[in-house]
Parts: C-alpha cells; sequence; structure tokens
C-alpha cells in the first residue's frame, strides 16, 4: 500500500522549479510547504502561483473553490522547522552539492526515518547526495522536467542505499500526482541529459564542419526529423551558458569518454557573452528589429543531417539500455515525454532500420576515425542476431 498518497509534502527552494513542484503537489490534495531562504523568492513564488491559478479560473480549467482550497494548503516559508510532520521531501535548491548535503543532513534532525527525501537535481549523484544522512535509504532522486506542471516526465533515481520499498512508495506517489514515471540508474545526465547530448553535440559538429549553417540544421531536424525546435534555437532558449555546463559535466563524469566531448563552438559563444534569447543574441539575433537567417532547403542536405543526427540519438539510447540505465520502454518514453521527441528513438531505428543504422554509424567512424562515433555493443548484437527491434 502506498503510504504517501496523504502525506504533508515539503519543498526546498521556490525557484522554477520548486514553486512547479508545489503547485503540483498542493493541487493534488498535499498540504504543501514550500520553503526558501530567501524571502524575496518565497514572495515571488507565491504572486506567481497565484497568477497561474488564476490563469487557470479564467480557462475554467479550475473553479475559484479549487483554487482557494488549493492555496490554503500551501505555507511559504524560510524557517526549515516547518517542514516537520512532511512524509515526503522534494529538494530542489540551487545545484551545488554542498548546499545539498548540509540540506539533507538538517533535515534528518526534523524527520522521522521513515520520511523520504527526495532531490532534484540534474546533474549530481544521488549517492553523493544521500552519503550526507545517517539513512541513505530512504533519499532518491525525483527529476521533473521544466515547466514541472506541464512536462509530463519524472525520471526515478534510486541510489545505491535506497531501499526498494523507498522506490516503489514514491513511483506510485508520483503516479498519482498525473505524471509518467521512468526509472533510471543513478549515473550522468540519468536517462534525458544523457541520451540528448548529440542533438546538440552533433548539430554543433556538423556546423563546424561547415556542411550546414544553424538555421538549416534546425530547419531540416524540424520540417524533416519532425522535432518541435531545432537545436540551436532550443540551444538559445535553454540558454548556452546552461547547455555547456550539462555537456561538461556530462563529459566530466563520464570519465571524458569523447561521445560526450563538448565544442569549442558553444564555448566560445558562451565566452563571447552569446548566451542566447536572454542576452538578446545566441546563434540567432532577438529583438524587433532582429534580422532571421533563412535556411538553406535542400532536402538531400536535410536528410543527410537528419540521418547522422538520428543515428547518434540512437546509439545513445541503446547504451543506455546496454549499460541498464533503463529499460528500452523507459528510454523512449523518457525521449518522448521529457522533451517531446517525435518517437522513441529505439522505435524509430526498428523504423529505419537497425542495420541502416549501424551502417551510418560505421561510415562515420571509418571517415573520422574517432570513438565518438562507435557503435553500441547491443546495436551492434541486435544486427548480428537479425533481431529488428530492441523490445524483443
Ligand atoms: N531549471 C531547470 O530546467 C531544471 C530542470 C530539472 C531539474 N533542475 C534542478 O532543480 C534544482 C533547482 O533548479 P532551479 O532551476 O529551480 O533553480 P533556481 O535558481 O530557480 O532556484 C533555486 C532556489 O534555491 C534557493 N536556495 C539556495 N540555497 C538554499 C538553501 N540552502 N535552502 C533553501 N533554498 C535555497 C534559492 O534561493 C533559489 O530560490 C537544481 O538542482 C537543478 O539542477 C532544474
Amino acid at each position: 500500500m502506498n503510504t504517501l498518497t496523504d502525506t504533508k509534502v515539503a519543498v526546498l527552494g521556490a525557484g522554477t522549479m520548486g514553486r512547479g513542484i508545489a503547485q503540483i503537489a498542493a493541487t493534488k490534495g498535499h498540504e504543501t510547504v514550500l520553503f526558501d531562504i530567501s524571502g524575496d523568492v518565497l514572495a515571488a513564488a507565491k504572486a506567481s502561483l497565484e497568477k497561474v491559478f488564476s490563469r487557470l479560473v479564467e480557462k475554467e480549467r479550475m473553479t475559484q473553490e479549487e483554487v482557494d482550497a488549493t492555496l490554503g494548503r500551501l505555507t511559504f516559508t524560510s524557517d526549515l522547522k516547518d517542514v516537520a510532520g512532511s512524509g515526503f521531501v522534494v529538494e530542489a535548491v540551487v545545484e551545488n552539492i554542498e548546499v545539498k548535503q548540509s540540506l539533507f543532513g538538517s533535515l534528518e534532525e526534523l524527520l522521522p526515518t521513515d520520511a523520504v527525501l527526495a532531490s532534484n537535481t540534474s546533474s549530481l549523484s544521488i549517492a553523493s547526495i544521500g552519503s550526507a544522512c545517517e539513512h541513505p535509504e530512504r533519499v532518491l532522486g525525483v527529476h521533473f522536467f521544466n515547466p514541472a506542471p506541464l512536462m509530463a516526465l519524472v525520471e526515478i533515481v534510486p541510489g545505491i542505499e535506497t531501499a526498494e520499498t523507498v522506490v516503489q512508495e514514491t513511483r506510485a506517489l508520483i503516479d498519482a500526482w498525473g505524471k509518467v514515471t521512468v526509472l533510471a540508474k543513478d549515473t550522468p545526465g540519468f536517462i534525458v541529459n544523457r541520451v540528448a547530448r548529440p542533438f546538440y553535440g552533433e548539430s554543433l559538429r556538423i556546423l563546424e564542419e561547415g556542411i550546414a549553417d544553424a538555421a538549416t540544421i534546425d530547419w531540416a531536424l524540424k520540417s524533416i526529423g519532425g522535432f518541435r525546435m531545432g537545436p540551436f534555437e532550443l540551444m538559445d532558449l535553454i540558454g548556452n551558458d546552461i547547455n555547456l555546463k550539462v555537456t561538461e559535466t556530462v563529459f566530466e563524469e563520464f570519465f571524458y569518454d569523447p561521445r560526450f566531448k563538448p565544442s569549442f563552438t558553444q564555448k566560445r559563444m558562451v565566452e563571447a557573452g552569446r548566451l542566447g534569447r536572454k542576452s538578446g543574441k545566441g546563434y540567432f539575433a532577438y529583438g524587433d528589429d532582429a534580422q532571421r537567417q533563412q535556411p538553406v532547403e535542400d532536402k538531400e542536405l536535410g536528410q543527410t543531417i537528419v540521418d547522422r543526427v538520428v543515428a547518434m540519438l540512437i546509439n545513445e539510447a541503446a547504451d543506455a539500455v546496454f549499460m541498464n540505465i533503463a529499460s528500452p520502454k523507459d528510454v523512449d518514453l523518457a525521449m518522448t515525454k521529457g522533451v517531446n521527441y517525435p518517437k522513441g528513438l529505439l522505435a524509430w531505428a526498428e523504423e529505419i532500420g537497425l542495420s541502416t543504422v549501424l551502417e551510418r554509424l560505421e561510415v562515420l567512424q571509418e571517415e573520422y576515425g574517432e570513438d565518438r562515433y562507435r557503435p553500441n555493443p547491443l546495436l551492434k548484437r541486435h544486427v548480428r542476431a537479425k533481431n529488428s527491434s530492441f523490445f524483443s
């Protein structure tokens, strides 16, 4: 039986992610405490949640009574002691291991041993966060995507010490919140931030080689590949500094595996202050009088770009299965629900033909002689065994 269904929820950190997670918990009927060290952030979170709820009333997605009841369940506080009585805590403070460890240590003094302590970290290991606790068996990762109330996916990440019951109870709770949960191993980038790397990395490589410009690569991946956004407009939206940081972290955490090597182009963009939309200029210019670069709509070139990027993405998805990071089903769910890919990458491989994907990777590896293009052993094994699917 799930013991977390009616529990009080504490959300730590009232920034972008914390306020979204608190919105979900309170909407789902939990008494919810939103904690932050900054009074200004708490005030901003309260104002923004009130605005979100009033928009939901306008759109007739909630009644005023429901909103009043939901806001009545929410407490905004800068006193950590107010988390007392919570059975489920989601930490969403700054991405800093010392800050997170110190917070988890303090939580144990305030909560009984059966309270579940979850972290929304994107890049830190659950093992390292749990190591700050006397009871690491109740610590795990619950990785929401931004914006948390709208994005369906949540990666559930047990650490080495996490108890199986804690995983099951947490998964049942988040499922009951209407999310799609996938189980991921405690490894860098979990599923989505690992498998998605080539979407940016290979596109940057194609740009660096001068095969096509940013507008053309974006056009190809959108209009031929079916992706909702092109890699360059997406990097501009995320912020090139943030995207570079994730890439660098994944690269370092994978002990410098060349598959994840960051790009000089991206580094120079950050050094030059071309951060993307937030700085007014990234790969593209933004603002009222900005001139939008026009793509070269060459279908053959576009298809070459899509084939190369998608082959690299499939190779990474295969690796996530090969290394037991997640099941094939969860890898595909993660990419469609977490980053809105048009298809699951492993299902896509089946559509293209596993041997065709392998051939494309072998051509790249032969041409460049670089390890980043090495085909995954699982893909090779399936082709050798004449299996047409990662799912059978
Ligand atoms: N932004 C995203 O797209 C995204 C997506 C998934 C996961 N995450 C992860 O979620 C976490 C939060 O990210 P964010 O984007 O919401 O950050 P944010 O900067 O918007 O918010 C972080 C908040 O933490 C607060 N804070 C700092 N130290 C604190 C402490 N000791 N106690 C309580 N509050 C403290 C800050 O005042 C700030 O309000 C990070 O671990 C990040 O990696 C972010």
